[in-house]
This record gives C-alpha cells, structure tokens and sequence, in this order.
C-alpha cells in the first residue's frame, strides 16, 4: 500500500481553500492508502505569537480534519510538536541544504513582502518541510498548488543527501512524488487573491449560517448588470463555486450557463452568490454536525492524536536510525 504524508498549519481557521487543495485529497486517498496528516504546529511559530491562540488553533485544526470526515482508523493524525524527530532530521538536511536554494524560495519573499517577520525559522521553513515529509517514507505528498516548490525542495534535498550518504543500492531517503488536485488552480478568497488563513479573506465552512451568507455577499464582483453576460471564469464566486463542486459537476456547469444568459434572462451576482451559500451549506451539512460532537469530546481527540502520535513515531524511529548511522552518528 502507497504511503501519503501531508500536514496543515494550525495558523487559524481552515478555509475552503483548505478543504478544496487539501483536506479533499486527504479524504479520498484514505481509503487505498496509508495516510499520516499532521498539524505544522512548529511551522506555525513563524507567525504565531500568542500560545492561546495557538493552542486553541492547533486543536481546532485536529477538531476539523475529524469534521470533515478523516477517518483515524484510516488514517494517523498527529501534531507535529509530538514528533521532534523532525527537528532532528531538519538539521540533518540543513546541512546539505545550499543556502542559494532558500533564496529561491518563493514563500519566503512572499510572506516578508505582507509583512510577516523575516525570521531564520521563515528562511529555513522548506528544510522542516522536508523533514517532516521525507521522515516517514512517503510515497506521494497530496497539497495545493503554492506547496509546489516545497515539494521540489524536498525531492531535491533527498536526491543530495542520497548522493553524499546512501549509493544507488541503497538510496537513505525514498524520493516522494507530489500529488496536486485535477484542477489544482488556487481557490481565491473574498477579495480575489488566494484564500490564506493569514489574508484574512477566507471562507470558513463551519460559520454560523447568518455570518456564513454575510461572508459570502461579501464577495467582490466587477459591476456588470444582470442584463450583461459574464465570463465565468474571471468570477470569484466561481472559482470557489468550482473548487468545491468540482468543474464536471452538474451545478457548476449550470451555474456557468447562467454567467453566458443576457437580457432578461441574464444573472445578478446575488444569484451566484445564494448558489455559493446553498452548496457550502450543502455540502458540509454532515461535517458540521459532527464537528458539534466532536468539540464536546475533548478525550476522544487526545487518544486519537496519542495513536496518531505512536504510529508516526514507530515510523520515524526506522528512518532516523538509518539516517544517523548514514551520516556517521
Ligand atoms: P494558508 O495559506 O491558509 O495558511 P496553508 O499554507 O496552511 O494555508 O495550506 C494548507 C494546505 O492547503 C496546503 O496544501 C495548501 O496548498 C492548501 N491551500 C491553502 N490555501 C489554498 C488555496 N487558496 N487554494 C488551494 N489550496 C490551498
Ligand atoms: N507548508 C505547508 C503549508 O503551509 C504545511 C506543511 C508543513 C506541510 N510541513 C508539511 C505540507 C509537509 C505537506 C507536507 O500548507
């Protein structure tokens, strides 16, 4: 059975963006792989700085994945902070790491240029990505689009560090493949840029139905009239429409036929908007139950990241045996 590992930041509410790039590609792997999600609770401390807040974030992330229907029978959920290993293993890159490959880093100036603290740990973010990756042996890494060159990064590190350590019958490090979605556009958010819980232009499908429809109108549009017809796919409304539904889906298609309509058949921005409300509402109709249940059961959140924990572990304990004594630790 392939192995999957892909993790989340716990830097605030996830969003559809999130679930679209994401969590969906968690959720249908599940079920013929060996998943291990974790939550970046290390990576987070880049721009985190209040421990509530964190805390709170870090749970309510776990809280989410169960939510949205991970299932921790077939799948390990773990924080990464109950793994240090990865640290570890982190230094172990660095170490093989040109710095000439973290100037490249795009996140990295995209993240200094909104103002985020141009910290080493945000410098070397991409060599903790690739520990946590390549410590548990994975065949695929499913993330969305902006994680392209994290995962590049991470084959790359692999590919130098088998070459300075391992030999071609025995690499140290399996060269994990990145797995993005069919239609792996980013979703935007409610301003038209790339929904990020740190833009503060997310959606986030576990809302209060009222403040939910009230973020949806939110939405920015061009001010084209009903009468005029509108390309969809210069529309926010339907980008995030499609992300979610899918472009082959029978709603998506209609509601792109109801862009093209003109004159008096022709489609108000409200229209598209309450469709977007109705799928959110639809779509995670079942997540939103459980993450009621889910919040009022704070033990059965603690065993299940225990045995996530335990299993990530026994995982990381093999490869960093074979990495100490590769490098001659
Ligand atoms: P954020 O930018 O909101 O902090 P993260 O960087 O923690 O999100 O991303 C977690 C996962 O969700 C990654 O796999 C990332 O590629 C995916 N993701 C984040 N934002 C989007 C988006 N707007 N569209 C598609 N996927 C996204
Ligand atoms: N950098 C990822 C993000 O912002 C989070 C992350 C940390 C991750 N380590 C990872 C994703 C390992 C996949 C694999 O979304």
């Amino acid at each position: 059975m392939k192995r999957v590992l892909s993790g989340i930041q716990p830097s605030g509410q996830l969003h559809l963006g999130n679930y679209a790039g994401a969590v969906q590609q968690f959720l249908e792997l599940q079920h013929d792989h060996e998943v291990f999600v974790f939550v970046a609770s290390y990576h987070a401390l880049t721009t985190s700085k209040d421990p509530d807040e964190l805390r709170h974030n870090i749970r309510q992330v776990v809280i989410d994945y169960l939510a949205f229907g991970l299932d921790p029978s077939q799948c390990h959920i773990y924080l990464q902070h109950d793994v240090p290993a990865v640290c570890e293993l982190a230094w172990l890159l660095g170490c093989v790491c040109p710095k000439s490959q973290m100037d490249k880093a795009t996140t990295y100036k995209d993240k200094v240029a909104k103002g985020i603290p141009a910290s080493v740990g945000l410098f070397t973010y991409p060599v903790l990505q690739a520990a946590d990756i390549l410590a548990v042996d994975p065949d695929v890494v499913p993330v969305g689009a902006d994680q392209q060159q994290h995962v590049e990064i991470t084959r790359d590190l692999a590919q130098r560090f088998n070459h300075a350590y391992g030999n071609d019958d025995r690499p140290v490090f399996k060269v994990p493949e990145l797995m993005l979605r069919q239609d792996s556009a980013l979703v935007p958010g409610v301003d038209g840029q790339k929904m990020s819980k740190s833009y503060g232009n997310g959606i986030d499908p576990f809302m209060d139905e009222k403040p939910l429809r009230k973020r949806i109108m939110k939405i920015v549009t061009d001010s084209k009239p009903p009468e005029e017809t509108k390309d969809p796919e210069e529309s926010t409304i339907f980008q995030i429409f499609a992300a979610l539904a899918g472009r082959d889906d029978g709603r998506t298609v209609k509601l792109a036929e109801r862009y093209r309509a003109t004159g008096e058949h022709g489609m108000g921005y409200g229209e598209a908007k309450q469709a977007l409300f109705e799928l959110v509402m639809d779509t995670f109709a079942d997540a939103r139950n459980r993450r009621v249940e889910l919040m009022a059961d704070p033990t059965h959140i603690d065993a299940v990241l225990r045995d996530g924990a335990e299993a990530a572990r026994a995982v990381m304990d093999g490869v960093m045996r074979r990495v100490r004594s590769a490098v001659g630790l």
